[in-house]
């Protein structure tokens, strides 16, 4: 009777099996039989278990929810999902850059804040950081960053001397690092942290009016950090410690929230603004484009199979919704190809059948075959055809979220505009957001850093990159360092 007593266990194939126990052998003292399949299934899945890491962003998790759209922003998208009252599933994961997939949660890193919609018009991914800006402005350093806060090729060690002969080599990494070694720089949880875009996007109403616009999750729970002392701390302890706190929070019902808040930007004020809005190591200051609020995220669902619901979720921002775009952000640009590809490297060229990934609205596509193949393909097989295959609308699907350009193709630096330097806005950061006890430890935890195996000409380096973020901090930081 069902129900009454467990599960007789099967193989793979749903075959009942007489034992959990015992491998089948020639006598009870005697060797194992090669044709115990039972065995070999066990041995050959076990040796399969692991997939590839994510190369950046490696440890994580993640939970369920959905996200309510509380205000009318139709006079900027039409978006279907960001319309007043549509209610959609999101599936969302946290995650830390350099660490491996066993690295402890608590380690100074920017976080990864990447949300999937679940929309009626298909998925839409905004994959971003708790923080506002990024380290480097062009796609071409993203890789060699990467490596620089990994691993060393001989001793497979990480190295501060190799973090900071990068950042000081990259000054238009100061704004993201100078926000990284502040109190930021390690959430008390994933709760307590807001989410950014951090680039900028692009809307375009019904009318067909387009505008940039700069997403930010605002915690609810509010900000809370960690200090270096907690944080070390609490990697000896709980390496686990923020997944844990996901995922007991929503296990009591205590569901955490984040409040979305756009800056949006008029489409021509971008041509003439005083600072490159695409340049990703800047934000737009919030008295020239201040927040509206949207709507509310909610997570409140936990996985059941850490798996095929979080290891293997997929998120890449190029997946848009008709209403919403990209931008001309070399970074964003680059990241629309690079995540595509790194999940078919990572989990097959049919990653989106998994189920985590697949749209919840209908697919009509034309792709057909490869590895792990579930979705049936159907005929005609072929486009154009007479046959009643889907058809693409251009008048019902306009390519509207575009913008022109022109000019010759070349490798070079962003144009510079009057307010593109790189110093003036870490400098705001340290001297006009944060306070006194801030700044303290900002410079408490930029002099362990580097007293953590930085040598010259580097250290002299990181000095001077201070001392440009802010004189005073500079000095101070020296003058740590010096007296260590
Ligand atoms: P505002 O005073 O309007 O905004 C300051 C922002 O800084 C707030 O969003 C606040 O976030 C955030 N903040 C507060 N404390 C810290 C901290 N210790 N580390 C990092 N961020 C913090 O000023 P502006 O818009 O003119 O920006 C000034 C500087 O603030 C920028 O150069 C940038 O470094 C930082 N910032 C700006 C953001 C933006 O989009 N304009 C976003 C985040 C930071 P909260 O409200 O959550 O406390
Ligand atoms: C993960 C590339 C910049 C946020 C990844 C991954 C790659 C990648 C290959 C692993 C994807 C996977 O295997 O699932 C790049 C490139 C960048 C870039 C080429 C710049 C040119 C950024 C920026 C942000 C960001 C600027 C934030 C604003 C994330 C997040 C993840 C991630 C959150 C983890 C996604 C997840 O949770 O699965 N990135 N990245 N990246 N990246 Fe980037």
């Amino acid at each position: 009777m069902a129900g009454d007593k467990p599960n007789n266990t099967t193989n793979e194939a749903g075959n009942p099996v007489s034992s959990d126990e015992y491998s089948l052998s020639v006598g009870q003292d005697g060797p194992i039989v090669m044709h115990d399949h039972y065995l070999m299934e066990q041995m050959a899945a076990f040796n399969r278990e692991m997939i590839p890491d994510r190369q950046p962003h490696a440890k994580g998790s993640g939970a369920f929810g959905h996200f309510e759209v509380t205000h009318d922003v139709s006079q900027y998208t039409k978006a279907n999902f960001l319309q007043k009252g549509a209610k959609t599933d999101v599936v969302i994961r946290f995650s830390t850059v350099a660490g491996e997939s066993g690295s402890p949660d608590t380690w100074r890193d920017p976080r990864g804040f990447s949300v999937k919609f679940y929309t009626e018009e298909g998925n839409f991914d905004m994959v971003g950081n708790n923080t506002p800006v990024f380290f480097v402005r062009d796609p071409m350093k993203f890789q060699h960053f990467i490596h620089s806060q990994k691993r060393r090729a001989d001793n497979g060690l990480r190295d501060h001397d190799m973090q900071w002969d990068f950042w000081t080599l990259a000054p238009e990494s100061a704004h993201q690092v100078t926000w990284l070694m502040g109190d930021r720089g390690i959430p008390a949880t994933w709760r307590h942290m807001n989410g950014y875009s951090s680039h900028a996007y692009m809307w375009v109403n019904a009318e067909g009016e387009r505008f940039w616009v700069k997403y930010h999750f605002k915690t609810d729970q509010g900000i809370k950090c960690m200090t270096q002392e907690q944080a070390d701390e609490m990697a000896g302890t709980d390496a686990d410690y923020h997944r844990r706190d996901l995922f007991e929070a929503i296990k009591r019902g205590d569901y955490p929230t984040w409040t979305l808040k756009m800056q949006i930007m008029p489409f021509d004020d971008a041509k003439t603004y005083r600072i490159n809005p695409f340049d990703l190591t800047k934000v737009w200051p919030h008295e020239d484009y201040p927040t509206i609020e949207v709507g509310k995220l909610t997570l409140n669902e936990n996985p059941t199979d850490f798996h095929s619901q979080i290891e293997q979720a997929a998120f890449e921002p190029n997946n848009m919704v008709p209403g919403t775009g990209l931008s001309p952000d070399k970074m964003l640009l680059a990241r629309s190809i690079s995540y595509a590809d790194a999940h078919r490297a990572r989990l097959g060229v049919n990653y989106k059948h998994i189920p985590v990934n697949t749209p919840k609205s209908p697919v009509h596509s034309y792709a057909q075959g490869g590895a792990m193949r579930i979705r049936h393909s159907t005929d005609p097989v072929y486009t154009p055809n007479s046959k009643g295959g889907p058809v693409a609308n251009s008048e019902r699907y306009p390519e509207d979220a575009v913008w022109s350009t022109d000019g010759q193709f070349v490798r070079a630096a962003y144009t510079l505009r009057p307010d593109d330097d790189d110093w003036s806005q870490p400098g705001a950061l340290v001297r006009d957001v944060m306070d006194d006890a801030q700044r303290e430890r900002l410079v408490s935890n930029v002099v362990g850093h580097l007293s953590g195996g930085v040598t010259e000409p580097v250290l002299e380096r990181a000095f001077e990159y201070w001392r440009n973020v802010d004189p005073d901090i500079g000095k101070r930081i020296e003058q740590g360092v010096r007296s260590q």
